[in-house]
């Protein structure tokens, strides 16, 4: 199955993509989580990313195309993938189009978490990510059993520097203006399917696996 989660920043989509993924035994690729890798890892890549990102602007298209083609080409990629904030926008979404051609592939679905702007921004100000295992946590809505300490390692939990209020409302602009355009582009292509992403992440989990039945 290859698959793509778009939805609003906070929708959810780096949440459910993990138990997708899980689910349906395909890796989950996301474009967030390389740049923020990189970030750490001090790398040139990194170096680029970190400015776009920490404005909450989109890193230009070639460095995130050249990166997804390189991820999409590795082995596990072969036989389907989750991909979870690409693409982006029209350009990205047409490129990616042509590099499963390419491949002799295409897309069977997308999904579209589906949540309003005001639960965006209470959860992405909530969130807090463990600084050595990756687990996103969040204040009120999945709170560790100590504050700032990750339940599952003992690792330390830190606040994303996108995660601002400010830059949180500019990132929902960024996504009114250039990712909800693709919404009306996967429905024209007849392969986008809605999900609402508000309630329990068991819940939303359930109704999106519901979807992706049909098709596996
Ligand atoms: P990226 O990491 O993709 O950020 P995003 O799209 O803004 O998405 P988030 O990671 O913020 O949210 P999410 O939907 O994954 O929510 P989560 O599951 O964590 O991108 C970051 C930056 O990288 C971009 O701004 C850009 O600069 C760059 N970038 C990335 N891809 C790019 C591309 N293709 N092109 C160009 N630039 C790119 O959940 C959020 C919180 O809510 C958590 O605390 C979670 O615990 C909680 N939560 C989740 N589900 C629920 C629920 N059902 N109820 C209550 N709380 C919940
Ligand atoms: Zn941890």
């Amino acid at each position: 199955m290859r698959l793509v989660l778009v939805g609003p920043p906070g929708a959810g989509k780096g949440t459910q993509a993990q138990f997708i993924a899980s689910n349906l035994s395909i890796p989950k690729i996301s474009t967030g989580d390389i740049f923020r890798a990189n970030v750490s890892g001090g790398t040139e890549l990194g170096k680029l990313a970190k400015e776009y990102m920490d404005r909450g602007d989109l890193v230009p298209d070639e460095v995130t195309i050249a990166m997804v083609r390189d991820r999409l080409s590795a082995p596990d990629a072969q036989e389907g993938f989750l991909l979870d904030g690409f693409p982006r926008n029209v350009p990205q979404a047409q490129t990616l189009n042509k590099m499963l051609a390419e491949f002799g592939t295409a897309l069977d679905l997308v999904l579209e978490l589906v949540v309003d702007d005001e639960e965006v921004v209470r959860r992405l100000a909530g969130r807090r990510t463990c600084r050595s295992c990756g687990k996103v946590w969040h204040v009120v809505f999945d709170p560790s059993s100590k504050e700032g300490v990750c339940d599952v390692c003992g690792g330390q939990l830190f606040q994303r520097d996108d995660d601002r209020e400010e830059t949180i409302r500019h990132r929902l602009e960024v996504y009114q203006q250039q990712t909800a355009p693709l919404i009306s582009f996967y429905a024209d292509e007849g392969i986008l399917h809605g999900v609402d992403a508000t309630g329990p992440v068991e819940e939303i989990t359930q109704r999106a696996m519901q979807v992706l039945r049909r098709y596996v």
